[in-house]
């Protein structure tokens, strides 16, 4: 008897516009701004051109500091997420506009009047990315450092996409009529209103958007954690991962797919979407060569010594970066740098790590940025535009994921090589598709309608 075949895989693709961090390199003369609205419109028309699913925006609330210095590579500010993504809206016509928008410092009813309009405004195409990041560095701009305890924010933000799952749904779609005279009045006298009475929001009244043309947005998930698996297993429509390697990544597509079935989902209500960096040359020589050279950028001196700082838990900026490792041990005794922040949390045995990377250093005449260079994440796709084609199908096909949030290394045209070169590759494969056959962001992810998935 012959095993059923599986079925081809369809890739779904999105562009992720850099914000607060080092992967961008600045000391490239191509490299534009992150502020100027026509960098965005170069960067979301690429992805349009190219057919992508959606553009993603991250997150920083707070640009990243040290000891009172900004990161010498993060000073690009971040402009707010609506506002762009509500221009953007305005000049392209197919492309997903997905925002990362924080459940812990913002209050449902106003980030549902937000979402609710970004889909009307562009006809149907917003997504959520719902992070709950409730550090106490993040907090001092709101007034509220650490007011939420870490083993609470998932239970906020349940609490808040609920609500605004409450909120969305006040309005069927039909209550606003027309009258013969072609005007419009409301008719349903209840339309909008609701009443939610939880733990964390305690909230009646009146919605004032009708229903948007997805009816809610597309609902992302992006924490790591045992919680926040379960979260989106539960609720949401995709996962920003970090998991890009292949095995990294079928080992967290087998993990949380299979916390749906308990959910009442199938696997295909919840795509896995994990950041991928790339290096595309010519040839492949060429682009291991480039892949080296981008990395070297990535890590300045002083982006090196903020890097070893997270690990140490202590101020380095006295060292030489092209010197040796610290001799002295990390403090594991004080928050002072942490306050609570995943980058710093990363490191759960900051001592062994301090002892594995010294000895990696002595071995190869390493010096501090050299470490930071080699320790740092290397590009997941690095080659020819056949080669990258390739490996990135493979991926796709092997259950690593079902498909990737693009991260160029420069702004705005780092995508410019891969929409000429390796989509083309892709769509011949049959893989990607050629035009959009929808209009909304569901339709493009494959996503079924919110009202299906709430009454079947
Ligand atoms: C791939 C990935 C991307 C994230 N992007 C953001 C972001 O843009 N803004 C933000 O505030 N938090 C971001 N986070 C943080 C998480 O959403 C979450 O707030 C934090 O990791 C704590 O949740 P966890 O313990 O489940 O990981 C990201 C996390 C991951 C894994």
């Amino acid at each position: 008897m012959t095993r059923p075949q599986k079925q081809t895989k369809q890739i779904h693709l999105a562009a992720h516009f850099p914000g607060v961090n080092n992967t961008t390199v600045w000391s490239d003369p191509r490299a534009g701004s992150h502020i100027e609205f026509s960098s965005f419109v170069h960067f979301a028309r690429t992805a349009e051109r190219a057919k992508f699913d959606f553009l993603f925006l991250a997150e920083g609330l707070r640009l990243r500091e040290q000891g009172g210095h900004i990161y010498d590579l993060d000073v690009v500010g971040r402009p707010d997420t609506f506002t762009v993504l509500a221009a953007l809206a305005a000049v392209t016509d197919r492309i997903g506009l997905t925002g990362t928008i924080n459940s812990t410092f913002n209050e449902p009813y106003e980030v549902a009047r937000q979402f609710a309009t970004l889909d009307h405004l562009s006809g149907g195409r917003s997504a959520w990315n719902v992070v709950t990041s409730w550090d106490a560095f993040t907090g001092e701009n709101f007034r509220r450092g650490g007011f939420l305890p870490q083993e609470e924010r998932y239970s906020r933000a349940k609490e808040f996409l609920a609500t605004a799952h409450e909120l969305f749904d006040s309005w069927r779609g039909d209550e606003i009529v027309a009258d013969q005279t072609g005007g419009t009045f409301l008719g349903d006298p209840e339309a909008g209103a609701f009443a939610h009475h939880g733990e964390h929001f305690d909230i009646h009244g009146r919605f004032n958007v009708p229903r948007s043309p997805q009816g809610r947005p597309v609902i992302f998930q992006a924490g790591d954690s045992e919680e926040g698996r379960e979260f989106a297993a539960a609720e949401a429509d995709a996962i920003f991962s970090r998991h890009g390697t292949l095995e990294a990544g079928q080992a967290f597509y087998r993990d949380v797919k299979s916390r749906l079935p308990k959910y009442g989902r199938r696997p295909e209500d919840l795509l896995i979407l994990p950041a991928a960096t790339f290096a595309l040359a010519d040839t492949d020589a060429e682009a291991e060569e480039l892949a080296r050279e981008v990395r070297r950028r990535q890590v300045s001196g002083a982006t090196a010594l903020r890097h070893l700082e997270f690990v140490w838990n202590r101020d380095l900026s006295a060292y030489d970066p092209d010197g040796p490792l610290p001799d002295i041990d990390p403090d594991v005794d004080s928050d002072h740098l942490a306050r609570g922040r995943a980058q710093v949390r990363m490191y759960r045995d900051p001592l062994a790590t301090a002892r594995e990377w010294r000895e990696l250093a002595e071995a190869n005449n390493w010096s501090i940025r050299d470490l930071v260079i080699h320790t740092g994440n290397r590009q997941n796709f690095v080659g020819s535009p056949s080669t990258i084609a390739k490996t990135l199908n493979e991926y796709v096909q092997a259950d690593a994921s079902d498909g990737f949030i693009l991260v160029p290394h420069l702004t705005p045209g780092g995508l410019d090589e891969f929409a000429d070169k390796v989509v083309p590759l892709l769509q011949e494969e049959g893989v990607f598709r050629t035009d959009y056959e929808g209009t909304t962001l569901r339709d493009h992810l494959g996503l079924r309608s919110p009202v299906t998935a709430v009454q079947p």
